[in-house]
């Protein structure tokens, strides 16, 4: 077999969301999170209304209450992640477990229990864990009485959290990310921030407010965490999206700056221990006074120790989006770009801009990175095997392996990448729309959009594939 060039130690895995694949969203103590009352998914459908149905209670439309039972299965899900070879796997706490409404002083010790339980399955195969603290699954009490991170107190609390998880698992869990994809709650703030202010009347005032409590608390855990156990890899979480401009016109290239800035603030504060300038400018021109408490600026300092991001789309901007007339262009604004594909969901497909992203973030922080989440979400067909249920998803292997084809470039390029996780390496709930019929997984799970389903777990055509990379540390890819 050719000699890879993916690193010996190279982290392979997958990643999840308590939120997405656990269920029993009630049970042990578990409180409400804010997913559980957002049947429809965080991020609305519907571009006129920018706000996600929120409901006063949980509803049996919902189907991130079951997810797919990740809870009472995950030895079952494990052993099947350890058969694929994972090295890592990503998954998250929820918050709401181990502090049922968020404020409490005392944590529900049958929600520390739970992931003492996973952890300890993952160390039977030698598999790393990889934890997400807050992975949109803010607790909805502290949504409703505090209106989320708009509030200064969520710091306390996220604190509290916090020191507890590393304290309990100090010698189970290495590597740790503070909050899940952190500048989307520019985009999303009820799922993202748990911020219940519409979006039509959050001002940017407010907006950035929450945000910087959110860096405060990032810095702080990177703090704490170092202080407990030194050999922790602290990183934080971006949603990565590069962009391009429609033309060669400076103004073109202008509105591409500018749009990256809003991303890039949230990756510099991590990296560079401070607010940029560019963001400072925003601010005065759009009158926004970031209110620092005595300390804010001493706890920024306190930097991550890797960068790590998703990547499903690049954007493509233009000064002036309405002459493109191409209505939403990729889910997180811009214009369409004529040169690429898309998902049935309309998530723009562009290996390349991973390479770009990659170079990107290595040449600006000389920083590790780690790419957290990647994939294709598509309608999936059962169809029978010669080993019982499964799917051809050759559309998922062509993707991944595009993909992977370019973090082999990005290698060469000579960037530093700890690891790759593809997203959802079994189906789960999509946090966007909250179906299950927008399937990631290399495990195919029996649950539909109607809630009805066996809850079976049938290997994919993909699995195959993806165990035979790992096995051969990248070196399959390229093999014909
Ligand atoms: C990321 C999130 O934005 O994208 C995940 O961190 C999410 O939680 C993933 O599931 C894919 O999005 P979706 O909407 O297809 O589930």
């Amino acid at each position: 077999m050719t000699q890879s060039i993916f690193p010996k130690n190279f982290l392979w895995g997958g990643a999840t969301a308590a939120n997405q694949l656990e269920g029993a969203y009630n049970q042990d103590g578990k409180g409400l999170s804010v997913q559980d009352v957002t049947p429809n998914g965080g991020v609305p459908a519907n571009s006129a209304d920018k706000n996600p149905r929120i409901t006063d209670y949980p509803t049996s439309d919902n189907l991130k209450l079951e997810g797919i039972d990740f809870y009472h299965r995950y030895k079952e899900d494990i052993a099947l992640f350890a058969e694929m070879g994972f090295k890592v796997f990503r998954m998250s706490i929820a918050w709401s477990r181990i502090f049922p409404k968020g404020d409490e002083l005392e944590p529900n010790e049958a929600g520390l229990a739970f992931y003492d339980k996973v952890f300890d399955e993952l160390a039977k195969y030698g598999i790393e864990p990889l934890v997400t603290l807050s992975h949109y699954e803010t607790p909805l009490y502290l949504a409703r009485t505090y209106n989320g991170w708009a509030s200064r107190e969520l710091i306390t609390f996220y604190e509290r959290y916090v020191r507890t998880v590393f304290m309990r698992y100090k010698d189970k869990v290495k590597y740790w990310l503070t909050f899940n994809e952190i500048n989307s709650v520019l985009h999303a703030p009820f799922m993202s921030g748990g911020i219940v202010t519409p979006v039509e009347n959050l001002s940017k005032q407010d907006l950035y407010q929450a945000v910087h409590h959110e860096l405060v608390a990032s810095a702080l855990a990177t703090k704490l965490g170092h202080e407990i156990n030194p050999e922790f890899k602290i990183g934080c979480m971006v949603l990565a999206m590069p962009t391009y401009a429609m033309t060669a016109n400076p103004l073109d290239q202008l509105a591409v700056r500018q749009f990256a800035n809003h991303n890039y603030f949230f990756s510099d504060v991590h990296a560079r221990g401070k607010y940029p300038n560019y963001i400072k400018r925003y601010f005065k021109e759009n009158d926004i006074s970031i209110e620092f408490a005595e300390g804010d600026e001493e706890i920024l300092q306190h930097t991550v120790d890797f960068i790590s991001f998703s990547y499903y789309m690049s954007v493509a901007q233009a000064h002036n989006p309405e002459d493109y007339n191409t209505g939403r262009g990729n889910i997180m604004g811009g214009v369409t770009n004529p040169y690429l594909s898309a998902s049935e969901w309309g998530w723009q497909i562009d290996p390349i801009g991973l390479r770009l992203v990659l170079n990107d973030f290595y040449d600006r922080y000389q920083l590790p990175l780690f790419i957290v989440e990647n994939g294709l979400g598509a309608k999936d067909v059962l169809v029978d095997g010669a080993d019982g249920p499964t799917v051809e998803d050759d559309y998922r292997i062509d993707y991944l392996q595009q993909h992977l084809i370019q973090v082999g470039e990005a290698l060469q390029d000579g960037v530093d990448v700890l690891g790759y996780t593809t997203w959802g390496p079994i189906d789960l709930v999509s946090a966007s729309t909250a179906e299950l019929s927008k399937r990631y997984g290399f495990i195919y799970v029996d649950r539909h959009d109607d809630g009805s389903g066996s809850l079976a777990r049938y290997k994919k055509k993909s699995f195959y594939w993806y165990k035979t990379v790992i096995a051969s540390n990248g070196a399959s890819l390229y093999q014909d």
